[in-house]
């Protein structure tokens, strides 16, 4: 099927189409997974390969030592952190281990973490094992689906707390957390706070400076559209000497070209939470889309998604389809989740048409339209999910998939 793109308010960011392959090959509205891979990987990768074939081991000293934190001094800029505060791990599941491996969780009177049911499982099998015995892990539960009670959360974080660990943007609703007065709070009462900001950088306005978060780990795969691999992480830097990491490596000593095996010695900046040699690849590969959404700018991005999203809601409520995202633009980061009757169906037969969207059990279809999705595909997605269920064409769909 083809559709015009060219929308009707003349929108500027459309320009940015041709730089996305898979956008002329189907309808791509799920940059909420995996954003849309920009061309210039290509070069990008063809760089590495160029380099590796020419300058071998030597390109360690040319480049490849510090290019994990050139990369995260890109990112920070998007996160309102401070260049040399950011660096990349391979995933959050990694990046938290490390992190929390370096938590001095043996406080007096603290024995508790603060959670929510919302938050991305991985995040919560990882705390559990590295939390002593004695630990509690208070996990607030949403009562719609959508939110996390703010009063509720709240009142969980108290004196015994030790860390608050939550998404900044939930993965299944796009809810926004108040973020400010769950850092005011956990301060006020000498806890830490980590978030996710795996659905929030690139698409959402965060400063995690101005926001006092003491860590913030999030991921380039989605809104960032740097592919798998690409992870990252920033630690307050006045809290670096704080930590000391059990899951490390040479990468963290302060002179591991000295290979003294008697003395380990960890760096005083972000790279004390470095480990073994990273994976050069992945730091190529996620470049060009941090360089885009940088030059693009998440102000353009979030009026436009705030625009999108809005539209979204607009039309599947047309069709009164149960909405599982907020309605209020303020509380919803990039992500519309539409509930509609068979929705698990409805997602394979939409990913049938070559319209690109996922399913998550408890919620729905999350819809994720970036800066480069038109509003004609923002029409067409909810049209023919009236479509499929109008002609029964959702009824073939009767084997569960493993991804979904
Ligand atoms: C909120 C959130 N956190 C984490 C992840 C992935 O975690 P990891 O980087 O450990 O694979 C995802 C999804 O892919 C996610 O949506």
């Amino acid at each position: 099927m083809s559709i015009m793109h060219s929308s009707s308010t003349n929108d500027p960011l459309l320009t940015w189409r041709s730089e996305f392959p898979i956008l002329s090959d189907c309808t791509y509205l799920i940059s909420n997974s995996l954003g849309a891979m920009p061309k210039s990987v290509y070069d990008s990768l063809k760089a590495y390969a160029d380099t590796w074939a020419t300058r071998g081991v030597r390109a360690w000293g040319d480049l490849w030592w510090e290019l994990n934190g050139k990369v995260g001094d890109k990112i920070a800029p998007l996160m309102g952190a401070p260049q040399g505060s950011v660096l990349i791990h391979q995933n959050a599941s990694i990046a938290n281990s490390i992190l929390l491996s370096g938590l001095d969780f043996e406080l007096p009177q603290r024995n508790k973490v603060v959670v929510c049911d919302m938050d991305f499982p991985s995040d919560v099998y990882v705390l559990r094992q590295w939390l002593p015995e004695y630990y509690q892990v208070e996990m607030i539960r949403s009562h719609d689906g959508i939110t996390i009670d703010t009063d509720e959360l709240l009142d969980a974080i108290d004196e015994h707390t030790r860390l608050v660990s939550l998404s900044h943007v939930l993965f299944r609703s796009a809810y926004i957390m108040p973020v400010e007065s769950i850092v005011e709070k956990a301060h006020r009462v000498g806890a830490q706070v980590l978030l996710n900001g795996y659905h929030s950088v690139g698409v959402i306005p965060v400063d995690v400076t101005a926001l006092d978060v003491d860590f913030y780990i999030g991921g380039t795969l989605k809104w960032l559209c740097g592919g798998p691999g690409g992870v990252f992480m920033y630690v307050r830097p006045d809290l670096l000497p704080t930590i000391t990491p059990k899951v490390t490596g040479w990468f963290a000593h302060q002179q591991p070209f000295a290979f003294d095996i008697e003395h380990f010695i960890l760096r005083e900046d972000a790279y004390r939470l470095m480990n073994g040699t990273p994976g050069i690849a992945s730091l190529y590969a996620i470049q060009p889309g941090i360089d885009i959404i940088n030059q693009v700018g998440v102000k353009a991005i979030r009026e436009k998604s705030i625009r999108q999203t809005a539209l979204l809601i607009e039309l599947a409520e047309q069709y009164g389809y149960e909405i599982v995202s907020p309605r209020s633009p303020q509380q919803r980061a990039g992500t519309v989740t539409v509930n509609p009757p068979h929705a698990y169906e409805v997602s394979r037969e939409l990913l049938a048409r070559n319209i690109v969207i996922d399913y998550r059990a408890k919620a729905g279809i999350r819809i994720a339209p970036h800066f480069y999705n038109s509003d004609a595909e923002i029409h067409l997605v909810i049209k023919t999910i009236a479509e499929i269920l109008q002609d029964n064409s959702w009824q073939q769909h009767t084997q569960r998939t493993f991804v979904t």
